[in-house]
This record gives C-alpha cells, sequence and structure tokens, in this order.
C-alpha cells in the first residue's frame, strides 16, 4: 500500500462517508477505522466495503494513550483524519464532562501519539482535525458569515470542546511543528444520519405519525450541506492543503428551522401518498434548546478559490436523495431505535 492513514469516528455518520470514499477512491491506501463503537457508531453505515482489502476497523478508545501508541506502532500511519467526538448539542447540554473527555482529552491524546510516533520527521506525513462551525458562535446580522478568521465565540458545552480541540491542534503545529489542518463545517445531512438530529428525526417521526417537536419558535437558521460533498471537501483539503490551514466548509444554504421542517412534511407526504399538509399537523412547538445559537452561514470562498471544491448537488437533490435512502432502508433506522445494532456489533468485537 502506498499510504496507511487512520480514520477516526469512520463508524458515525460523516466519519462513515468519509471512510468510504477512501476506500474506494485509494485502493492504494490502507484505511484503518478507528472507532469506540458508542451509540452513534454503527458498522452497519460500513457494510458494503467492510470486506475491501484495503480496509480495516479497530475497536478503541481515543481517550486510551496507550491503546492509541500500540495503534500507532501496529500500523505506522502516514496520516490521520480524526473525526471521533460527541456530537450532539442536546447531550452536551445534559453531560458535558463526556464531551471534555474525548473532544479535548481525546484529541490531545491523538495529538501526542501521533507527534510521539513521527518523532520530528513529518515528511510527508498529515494530521487533519474535523471540526464545526459552531466554534464561531452565533451570526444576528443577516449579512455577515462566518470567515476562517472569524473569532472563537463557542457558546454549549459541545461547541466549547471543539473549540478547546481546535486551539491545542494550532498549538501542536505551532509549539512542535506538527503537520496540520483543520476544517469547520457547517450542518450537514443524508443517509446514515443518527435519528436524534433534526432532519433524520423529523423524517422517522413523520414516518410514525409522531410528534414533531420544534424548538422555541422554528426561528433559529443553520446552513445544510449534502455529508457527501463534506466528505469530498475532506479528500480535497487532506490532500490540497497548506499545512496549519483552516477551510470552512459550507452549502451556501440557509435554512430557517421551521421551513425545513414545513419542506420535510410536504415532501414525505408526496412520497408517503398522504394528504398534503398532512404531516404539518403533527407539528409540537417544544421547549427552546438552553443557549440556541441563532443562525449559522458559512463563506466557503477560500475553500472554493483555493481547491476548486463546489457542492456536487443542490438542496433539493440532496433531501429527495436522502427522504429516499431513509425510505429505502428503513431497517437502518430501527436496527438503530431498537438498539439492535449494538447489540450485535457489540458482542463482534467485545
Ligand atoms: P457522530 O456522532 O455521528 O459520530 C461520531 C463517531 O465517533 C461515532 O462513530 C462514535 O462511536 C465515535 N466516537 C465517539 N467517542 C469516541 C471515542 N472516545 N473514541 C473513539 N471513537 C469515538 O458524529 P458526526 O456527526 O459524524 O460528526 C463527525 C465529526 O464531524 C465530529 O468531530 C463533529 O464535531 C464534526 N462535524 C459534524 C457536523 C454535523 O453536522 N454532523 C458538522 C461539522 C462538523
Ligand atoms: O453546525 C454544525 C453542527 O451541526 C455540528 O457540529 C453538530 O455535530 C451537529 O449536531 C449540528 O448541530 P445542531 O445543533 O445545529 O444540529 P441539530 O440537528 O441538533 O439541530 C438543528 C436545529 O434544529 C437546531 O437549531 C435545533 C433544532 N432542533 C433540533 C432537534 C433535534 C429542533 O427544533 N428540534 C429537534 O428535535
Amino acid at each position: 500500500m502506498n499510504k496507511t492513514i487512520l480514520i477516526t469516528g469512520g463508524a458515525g455518520f460523516i466519519g462513515s462517508h468519509v471512510v468510504r470514499l477512501f476506500v474506494e477512491k485509494y485502493p492504494d491506501y490502507l484505511i484503518v477505522n478507528l472507532d469506540k463503537l458508542t451509540y452513534a457508531g454503527n458498522l452497519e453505515n460500513l457494510r458494503d466495503i467492510d470486506q475491501k482489502e484495503n480496509y480495516r476497523f479497530e475497536k478503541g478508545d481515543i481517550e486510551d494513550a496507550g491503546f492509541l501508541s500500540t495503534l500507532f506502532e501496529k500500523y505506522a500511519f502516514d496520516g490521520v483524519i480524526h473525526l471521533a467526538a460527541e456530537s450532539h448539542v442536546d447531550r452536551s447540554i445534559t453531560d458535558p464532562l463526556a464531551f471534555v473527555r474525548t473532544n479535548v482529552l481525546g484529541t490531545v491524546n491523538l495529538l501526542n501519539t501521533a507527534r510521539t510516533a513521527w518523532a520530528g520527521n513529518f515528511e510527508g506525513k498529515r494530521f487533519y482535525h474535523v471540526s464545526t462551525d459552531e466554534v464561531y458562535g452565533e451570526l444576528h446580522d443577516p449579512e455577515e458569515f462566518f470567515v476562517e478568521d472569524t473569532a472563537y465565540d463557542p457558546r454549549s458545552p459541545y461547541s466549547a470542546s471543539k473549540a478547546s480541540s481546535d486551539h491545542f491542534v494550532r498549538a501542536y503545529y505551532s509549539t512542535y511543528g506538527l503537520p496540520v489542518v483543520i476544517s469547520n463545517c457547517s450542518n450537514n445531512y443524508g443517509p446514515n444520519h443518527f435519528p436524534e438530529k433534526l432532519i433524520p428525526l423529523m423524517i422517522n417521526n413523520i414516518k410514525n405519525k409522531k410528534p414533531l417537536p420544534v424548538y422555541g419558535k422554528g426561528e433559529n437558521v443553520r446552513d445544510w450541506l449534502y455529508v457527501l460533498d463534506h466528505a469530498r471537501a475532506i479528500d480535497m483539503i487532506y490532500h490540497g492543503a497548506a499545512l496549519g490551514e483552516t477551510y470552512n466548509i459550507g452549502g451556501n444554504n440557509e435554512w430557517k428551522n421551521l421551513d425545513l421542517v414545513h419542506l420535510l412534511c410536504d415532501v414525505m407526504d408526496k412520497k408517503l401518498g398522504r394528504e398534503p399538509g398532512e404531516s404539518r399537523e403533527l407539528i409540537t412547538f417544544v421547549k427552546d434548546r438552553a443557549g440556541h445559537d441563532l443562525r449559522y452561514a458559512i463563506d466557503a470562498s477560500k475553500l472554493m478559490n483555493d481547491l476548486g471544491w463546489a457542492p456536487s448537488v443542490t438542496f433539493e437533490e440532496g433531501l429527495e436523495k436522502t427522504v429516499e435512502w431513509y425510505l429505502q432502508n428503513w431497517n437502518w433506522i430501527e436496527h438503530v431505535t431498537s438498539g439492535e445494532y449494538q447489540k450485535y456489533y457489540q458482542e463482534m468485537y467485545s
């Protein structure tokens, strides 16, 4: 194999799409997927590629420094693409320390291990940290966008933990010369998205005719990007970015939550052969999220100009593909909501 790359969090939503893209596009790379298989990790996401010769799965915890150094000895990685994280804002509000452990301590462990394993010889090496636009806080002025040098202003325990990890990654670049790159992306959607997040939760509830919980008045705005376009950006940045660089990734596709839920209801009503407007009746306004960020919006022009990235699908196309994927793969969501996905793989890798 030409290169050996460690992808952390590859059993999760975005990680599984990144793993598949790399395994299929680079048959001469060995791709090692390290994942703890928390509630968010699901190896069913990778069933179609898990027998490929250039793919390995390793169950493990990035909080465990001893495990990481053994893994680096075993594989002599050329690069790391780090996605493993606790990723859900609502969970960070109820259990902030879990986010400190995985997102901060876990990232620092990984940085330390890479630095030690590469022992100052960074030729051909790369540590890519995948982060979020939430580190920039919230926007109020509708004309304003997050750019790469927008000041950090995290407002939830999740975004504070991701901001902290970003700072550590940059500190390892300036202090030790570790060859790092970072990207900060907006909200992703697409197949294999865990149904605690807005879009898959609404798809699941609409199908099952359950209430659709909209936080507050549904006025918060998110900038949605199809997950495969994030994976394509990660590929371009991993291979093309200068060391120490940061890139923002976003869809230039802002939606108020309530408008998005209306759209999902209408698309699902059509697909399920329901009366127009039927699913909108399920919308229920619930208590707002504490510290709920008002608006995120990314300016991705640096990535577009430097590396030639552009989204490959419109939101209409991406949403159509996503809804269709859930309806065609309903057993995926049933395994997730029943917990069956965990029993099977936890036993296999215990
Ligand atoms: P996810 O929650 O779907 O997946 C996270 C994965 O990390 C899971 O497979 C989980 O098992 C694994 N993991 C968690 N703790 C671990 C640990 N201690 N050791 C090893 N593995 C562990 O997350 P996602 O939505 O796919 O997000 C992936 C990354 O992208 C995260 O770093 C997140 O901050 C970032 N991000 C996400 C979005 C989004 O919209 N989902 C947008 C921008 C950036
Ligand atoms: O911006 C990137 C971030 O996007 C990622 O870093 C996070 O990992 C990812 O989870 C996502 O964070 P959000 O908090 O924006 O996503 P979520 O799907 O949880 O919520 C989207 C919006 O919908 C948000 O304004 C809260 C609202 N919401 C969410 C849920 C789950 C509701 O109104 N009702 C709900 O039931």
